[in-house]
């Protein structure tokens, strides 16, 4: 045991990164103050992060430090996950620093490089720091090119770490994408790259490695034997909120699907990693990017939507084209479905539907396997009228946990059988609760640990899916929803055609 313990692989042992500073382009930004600045609190808060810690923000504001420690304190104290503590505040306080500039002004990255260096000397971040880009993808171009200039990018100038951190969208088609790899590359090397899908920072979608290698249960029926088909589910109850410009131009396909739901399906479907290395897992998630295959016919096999003015929660929702600042006649998607394969061995004629959507009625992620019915019943047929498909299902959010739908008999004289549901819930099994998806991809970034990163080629792969998709779609009107409804009707009747229907998850 004590020899376990001294393991450094030894995931165990909290991982606390070296001494840093964390950049952050667009700290006024709505991601910055919901997501970022709570989770560094948080980790703070958690006592995960180094005694020699900085947090730099860079905007277009004629601010001091003090400005930008009162703005983070507000998103600290109304967005962080754990109770607030004032001493806790009290030390990231004199570790918040701001440079105020905009992105074309040289004089001001040549002031956010000499901070850096200042900073070695007063707050010993020993030339490490980690670049977070919560800006638009049209100003990534201007920000890289300005870090090139300055070479704060070089780990060798620097002494130090340097790494860059990506949101999505990473570009808008597979061709944008390349640049965009391009152009990152130019200035930063491959590995200190670090491009965000929060999905892949949620507990219960690790969990779906566990659960499928951890154990000997699921993995013998995961395949085409015992496998009828699978359902992935993003549904949000939301609308596009203050998002109209980004949204318009994205759609849920690009927004969403590309990314969230292509990696929920690569994990799903993918063959055991070698090991839980970064690049093991990566191998093995690009094999399955690669061979899904889309509808023969994409326009009868897909359905895009677009929401109605309705009701969602007893609350009074508009239209999408009434929403503040999308344009009038807008054919912009705010649902997708569609019907995917996986053309190996494993997953051969196992179709995987995939669904996102806003203003449906509730917001639930999850991911259904639904298993073939036993090859025979040796029952009155009466008696399993109301069995269906066993299921398993992974709920993501936001009722962390798994089910496992199988047929019971009913208590009685007769022999019916019926579904039912055993639970796992993350709230009842564990005393924790889970860190934010932000929190544990921060901290990943700031230890170098790439395992939850998807790298350059799965995003591509994952364009390659879509390009096609959004090229069939390209001059077609959406079909309506009325907000509230599970999606349009033709969504429905894309599974009605084969025998089956959406789960109401
Ligand atoms: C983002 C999308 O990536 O994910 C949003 O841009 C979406 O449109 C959000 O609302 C959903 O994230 P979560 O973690 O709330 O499911």
């Amino acid at each position: 045991m004590g020899n376990l313990l001294r393991d450094p692989q030894d995931r165990r042992l909290p991982r606390i990164p070296e001494s840093c500073a964390l950049v952050i382009f667009g700290v006024t930004g709505d991601l910055a103050r919901k997501k970022l600045i709570p989770a560094v609190y948080d980790l703070a808060n958690r006592g995960m992060l180094p005694p020699s810690f900085v947090v730099l923000g860079f905007a277009r504001r004629d601010w001091g430090d003090g400005d930008f420690e009162a703005l983070a304190k507000q998103a600290a104290q109304e967005y962080s996950r754990t109770p607030w503590r004032e001493e806790v505040w009290a030390r990231t306080a004199g570790n918040i620093k701001f440079v105020p500039g905009s992105f074309d002004d040289d004089a001001a990255f040549d002031q956010l490089a000499q901070t850096l260096d200042e900073l070695r000397d007063t707050h010993g971040i020993q030339g490490n720091a980690a670049f977070y880009l919560s800006i638009p993808p049209a100003a990534f171009p201007v920000v890289l090119k300005q870090m090139g200039r300055t070479r704060m990018a070089d780990n060798e100038k620097s002494g130090g770490w340097r790494r860059v951190v990506v949101e999505k969208p990473f570009g808008t088609d597979l061709p944008s994408a390349k640049a965009l790899n391009d152009l990152v590359d130019d200035v930063f090397t491959a590995q200190d790259v670090f491009r965000i899908d929060h999905y892949l920072g949620k507990e219960t979608v690790q969990n779906i490695l566990a659960l499928r290698f951890a154990n000997a249960l699921f993995e013998p029926v995961w395949n085409s034997k015992y496998v009828d088909h699978v359902q992935i589910t993003m549904a949000e109850d939301v609308g596009i909120g203050t998002r109209a410009a980004f949204y318009d131009a994205t759609g849920t396909a690009r927004d969403v699907l590309q990314n969230h739901l292509m990696q929920l399906l690569a994990m799903v479907a993918m063959e055991e990693p070698t090991s839980f290395d970064a690049a093991e897992i990566r191998t093995e998630k690009l094999k399955v990017l690669r061979a899904i295959k889309l509808p023969r016919d994409i326009l009868k096999d897909t359905v895009r939507g677009q929401y109605l003015a309705g009701w969602v929660a007893g609350e009074r929702a508009v239209g999408y084209v009434e929403e503040k600042d999308v344009p009038a006649g807008s054919t912009t998607e705010t649902y997708v479905a569609v019907k995917l394969a996986i053309q190996n061995r494993r997953w051969a004629e196992v179709p995987f539907y995939v669904r996102a959507g806003k203003r449906l009625p509730r917001r639930v992620t999850e991911i259904a396997v639904l298993f073939k019915k036993a090859p025979h019943l040796p029952f009155h047929p009466a008696d399993v009228e109301m069995l269906g498909h066993n299921q398993l299902v992974v709920r993501v959010q936001p009722d962390e946990g798994v089910t496992l739908k199988f047929g019971s008999k009913v208590p009685g004289t007769t022999m019916e059988v019926r579904d039912i549901t055993m639970d796992f819930q993350y709230g009842e099994a564990f005393t924790d609760s889970s860190p934010e998806a932000y929190e544990r991809l921060i901290l990943d970034v700031l230890i170098g640990d790439r395992t939850l990163f998807p790298d350059a080629s799965e995003v591509e792969a994952s364009w390659a899916v879509i390009d096609p998709l959004e090229e069939a779609w390209h001059g077609t009107t959406p079909e309506t929803y009325r907000a509230g409804e599970w999606g349009p009707h033709a969504a429905d009747d894309l599974l009605a055609r084969e025998a089956r229907q959406w789960r109401r998850a």
